[in-house]
């Protein structure tokens, strides 16, 4: 991360974070679906250690879970201090990505074969989520419908 990535304390920006996490995701979403792809939602990012300039960023992604046209995508962040090693999980976020077809719209994708342990629990947890905001969804248009 160099200066123009942060404030004048040396603190890296979330939003630089964000840009990345965003990019790598889209690229996991293109290699799945081998479509273009567009950012649906970003459904959860957290910062659980600030980054500074001068560390070394490390963006790793994963297609959890895909439905018709979308997929969950996990990204996971790491810092390194490059002269310690010293390694910190800084950041988990998860997106959603939807696949285009060349008209511009949501196409079908294949399906994510999980087989390991820990791919079953990410596309559990990936299901878990998607049905959680579904579930919000009606239950804010509920709210509004009796307003
Ligand atoms: C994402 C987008 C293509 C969805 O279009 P749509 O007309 O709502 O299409 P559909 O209703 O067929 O939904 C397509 C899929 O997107 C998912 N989706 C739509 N809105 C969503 C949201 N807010 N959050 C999560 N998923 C969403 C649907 O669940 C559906 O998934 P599925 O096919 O796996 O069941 C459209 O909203 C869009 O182009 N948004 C702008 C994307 C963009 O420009 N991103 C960059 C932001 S700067």
């Amino acid at each position: 991360m160099g200066p123009a990535d942060a404030n004048n304390a040396g603190n890296v920006h979330g939003g630089v974070i964000m840009h990345l996490c965003d990019e790598v995701a889209g690229i996991a979403a293109v290699r799945h679906s081998g479509c273009r792809v567009v950012t649906a939602a970003v459904d959860r990012m957290t910062f659980r250690h600030p980054v500074f300039v001068g560390q070394l960023v490390t963006v790793k992604a994963t297609v959890n879970a895909a439905w018709r046209s979308s997929m969950e995508v996990g990204v996971r962040v790491e810092s390194e201090n490059v002269r310690s090693g010293e390694v910190l999980h800084t950041s988990t976020a998860y997106l959603t990505m939807v696949a285009l077809d060349d008209e511009g719209k949501p196409t079908e994708v294949r399906p994510v074969a999980s087989e390991r342990p820990d791919e079953i629990r990410r596309a559990r947890e990936a299901q878990l989520r998607r049905d959680s905001r579904l579930a919000e969804r009606q239950r804010i248009e509920q709210e509004r419908a009796r307003a």
